[in-house]
């Protein structure tokens, strides 16, 4: 830790996400709820990398992540980069003693995902994986409502999410459609956070039968299917495409329980969620009331902070990025590992291998 017991940071990569974290980093602050200075940025390209510095008012740029590396007032590293940087970037900060938070997909494959796990646990650092739905304030909400409620046992999940993949977009983000930079298409991408999801709800997965289809003519998957047993007996199904119809991205999430229903749609169109318990009458939650707990849920407790709280973070690209990093610097601040972490995402790669392997061979993949 540095000598002022402010935590340092640096952001490597400053593409879509890792501007994402530094707007979300940048009304953190103005909250006062977490105390840090985010010391640098480095970028490959330069350019993108100076831009970041100006916009944000960051006093350090690096072209070579190794240099940010070396920096020893830097305590935590975010690591912002496509996934096939993610093995080299980590396994040298975790040998540089920094805490690390990396983008999810952490890695191509669970055996990868494995060692960056075993690397951040041999160096003895914090690892956060960037599981940003588990801090969507609807999910939160329904996490809320399970426990507060008696809905029983869970029953049967569905995740539609589709995302608008254009041309254009896959020009400026030529990457995507490398699977040896991606890692592979919607499914890995895209869906190991529905599938972080699914789990997160439903528990650990028995089995999985799966497919993919490719549309597009890219290298990558662009529709996939998954049917998953979990070990608890309860089933959920997953439907993910990239497209290219000029309409706004959805995540649709329903959740069946022996007592009640939970529904929630997400992204960048109206945002809601509904529960219906047995015997009563449907509860429609809207976007307000979710933000609102999740601020209690990061420790805001009373109504004038959250309202002075709640106008600075909404102006961020989406409140789930700020309460993410309020959450894994307040981990690594009290030398907690994070959650979710390293862990989360060994267990939700091994489920995306299982659906590649299904989908290859057109069998059902067990994996218990
Ligand atoms: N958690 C989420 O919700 C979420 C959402 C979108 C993307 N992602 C993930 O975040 C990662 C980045 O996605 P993006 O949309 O920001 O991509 P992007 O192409 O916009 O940005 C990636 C940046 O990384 C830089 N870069 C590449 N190699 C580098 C290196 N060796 N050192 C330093 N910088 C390097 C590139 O120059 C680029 O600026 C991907 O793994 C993606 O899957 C996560």
């Amino acid at each position: 830790m540095s000598e002022e017991d402010n935590l340092r940071l640096g952001i490597i990569g400053t593409g879509n996400i890792g501007r994402a974290h530094l707007t979300a980093l940048t009304s953190l602050k103005k909250t006062n709820l977490a105390n840090f200075q985010i010391t640098a940025v480095c970028d490959a390209d330069s350019a993108s990398a100076r831009k970041a510095a100006k916009d944000f008012e960051i006093p350090t740029t690096y072209e070579n992540y190794k240099e940010l590396l070396t920096n020893r007032t830097i305590d935590v590293v975010y690591v912002c980069t496509p996934a096939s940087k993610h093995t080299d970037i980590v396994k040298a900060a975790a040998k540089a003693g920094k805490a690390i938070y990396c983008d999810e997909p952490l890695a191509h494959s669970c055996p990868q995902a494995r060692t960056l796990m075993a690397v951040t646990q041999d160096a003895k650092v914090p690892s956060g994986a960037g599981f940003i739905l588990r801090f969507d304030p609807f999910i939160l909400y329904a996490k809320k409502l399970l426990e507060t409620h008696d809905f029983g046992k869970p029953m049967l999940a569905h995740i539609r999410t589709d995302h608008m993949y254009t041309d254009e977009y896959a020009k400026q983000h030529k990457w995507r459609g490398k699977s040896e930079i991606a890692g592979g298409g919607t499914l890995v991408e895209h869906s190991v956070h529905d599938i972080d999801i699914l789990t997160w709800f439903l528990g650990p997965v028995k089995e999985v039968h799966a497919k993919v289809g490719f549309f597009a003519g890219r290298g990558v998957e662009d529709i996939a299917s998954l049917i998953m047993t979990h070990v608890d007996g309860s089933m959920s199904t997953l439907d993910s495409i990239w497209h290219s119809v000029d309409r706004l991205n959805e995540r649709y999430i329903e959740f069946f329980y022996e007592n009640g229903f939970i529904s929630i749609t997400l992204e960048s169109g109206e945002r809601f969620l509904e529960y219906h318990l047995k015997g009563q009458n449907p509860v429609r939650i809207n976007a307000e009331t979710a933000d609102m707990h999740l601020l209690t849920q990061i420790g805001v407790n009373s109504n004038k902070d959250a309202l002075e709280i709640y106008g600075v973070l909404v102006d961020t690209i989406n409140n789930r990025y700020a309460a993410l990093s309020y959450a894994f610097l307040d981990a690594v601040k009290s030398g907690e590992n994070p959650s979710p972490n390293f862990a989360d995402a060994v267990a939700a790669h091994r489920i995306v291998d299982a659906a590649y392997e299904s989908a290859t061979k057109g069998t059902t993949v067990e994996l218990l």
